[in-house]
């Protein structure tokens, strides 16, 4: 059979992928504790599934518009002007099929064979892929647990090019749940712009985040420089609606046109009533997500309580998000040299499943979730101590 060259290179999801074989191994009668998920073990809130419930019995089940309905752009516009006082209107807004679908439309929209896009790491594992099947090469910029998993504007100095058309900046982060302070933000945003890179801002986890800090945001970057800013959101991570497929991007018209364009030719519209969902989410007020936050916040002080006790490993304190991940090389064997080979070490001996920071772009690294109940989280971590370290 003859495939396409951009599906053989394709690699599948490496965090789908372990999620998968968890399960697999828990069906044929395992006993397995995963940590690999990345998704918020909580129900979506009821007020959210009513809406999607009345939409049904309303008939609301039809096509709407392609970049969502007018109703539900308008709500994720307030989404930014409430929490983050910018200024934008149903034209600045385009809802896909998650967070997922918005970046992909962005690469799609904007990038050209050969530009060059640069990804911080750890990265998000889907970064690089899309951006090859956009054509362009991701760029990636490496950083260090020493230095909070954070890059900075001399990094981004160092590693722009003429072909540099795109940055992608993704806080709170999914793997290590680092978190740019306001100041890098505008330091990395001004960089982007006086020199005429795109910033996408990936702010799918800017709700979760711990020890009172005000979620941030580019939002504000975007309002002043329209062209040079994109930002990405969804309702997957902060409103516990992962399987609801609810995602928006904030740009300008113009990108958000052609994102609408290339949307048109593949998926149109997101489900109607998940729209109609979504819609009650960014309009329903943050009680049920100070819940999960505060949940999240308990289990990431637990998670680093235990990790802490791990001889020679070292994970920056999260300040956001729901991972940690820690740096464990100094524990790499010649039977177990890499962060793959840990975690398939961890799923056979002691029925851990945790993600290969190989994934994401840093081989030294695991990723935990602690998007799991306090027992699971504390009994596995437990557990991986024990396993590794006696
Ligand atoms: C950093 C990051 N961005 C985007 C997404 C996409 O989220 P969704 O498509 O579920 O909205 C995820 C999901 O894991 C993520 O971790």
């Amino acid at each position: 059979m003859q495939l396409a060259d951009r599906v053989q290179h394709l690699k599948p999801s490496a965090t789908l992928a372990i999620s998968a074989k968890a399960q697999e191994l828990k069906a044929a009668g395992h006993d397995i504790l995963s940590l690999s998920v990345g998704e918020p073990d909580f129900p979506t809130p009821k007020h959210i599934c009513d809406a999607a419930k009345n939409a049904i019995d309303a008939g609301f089940t039809r096509y709407t518009a392609v970049p969502g309905t007018p109703d539900l752009r308008a709500a994720a516009a307030g989404y930014f002007k409430q929490h983050y006082g910018v200024q934008a209107g149903p034209e600045n807004i385009i809802i896909g099929n998650g967070g997922k679908q918005c970046l992909y439309n962005l690469f799609q929209a904007v990038l050209n064979p050969g530009d060059h896009v640069l990804i911080p790491a750890p990265y998000w594992v889907s970064y690089p892929p899309m951006v090859e099947l956009a054509g362009a090469k991701p760029v990636i910029i490496p950083s260090t647990a020493e230095a909070g998993f954070k890059i900075s504007v001399a990094a981004l100095e160092a590693a722009h090019t003429p072909k540099t058309r795109m940055l992608v900046l993704n806080s709170p982060s999914n793997p290590t749940g680092a978190c740019y302070t306001q100041k890098e933000l505008e330091a990395i945003a001004a960089w982007a712009i006086a020199h005429n890179v795109l910033l996408a801002a990936d702010e799918i986890y800017d709700q979760l985040v711990y020890d009172g800090k005000t979620p941030l945001s580019l939002a504000p970057m975007w309002e002043k420089n329209p062209e040079h800013v994109v930002v990405l959101n969804g309702t997957a991570k902060t409103f516990a609606m992962t399987g609801w497929r609810v995602g928006y991007a904030l740009a300008h018209p113009d990108y958000i046109k052609a994102m609408t364009r290339l949307q048109g030719q593949s998926t149109s519209n997101v489900c109607s009533v998940a729209q109609k969902a979504a819609e009650a989410a960014l309009r329903g007020g943050l009680a049920e997500v100070e819940v999960m936050k505060k949940a999240f916040e308990r289990r990431r002080n637990l998670a680093m309580d235990i990790v802490n006790t791990w001889p020679d490993v070292l994970c920056p304190r999260p300040q956001g998000a729901f991972y940690i991940f820690p740096d464990m090389h100094h524990h790499f064997t010649k039977a177990m040299p890499d962060s793959t080979a840990m975690c398939a070490f961890l799923l056979d001996k002691a029925g851990i499943a945790a993600v290969p920071g190989a994934a994401f772009g840093n081989d030294n690294c695991l990723r935990f979730s602690y998007a799991v109940s306090d027992e699971t989280l504390e009994s596995a971590l437990t557990k991986v101590g024990k396993t590794l370290f006696g």
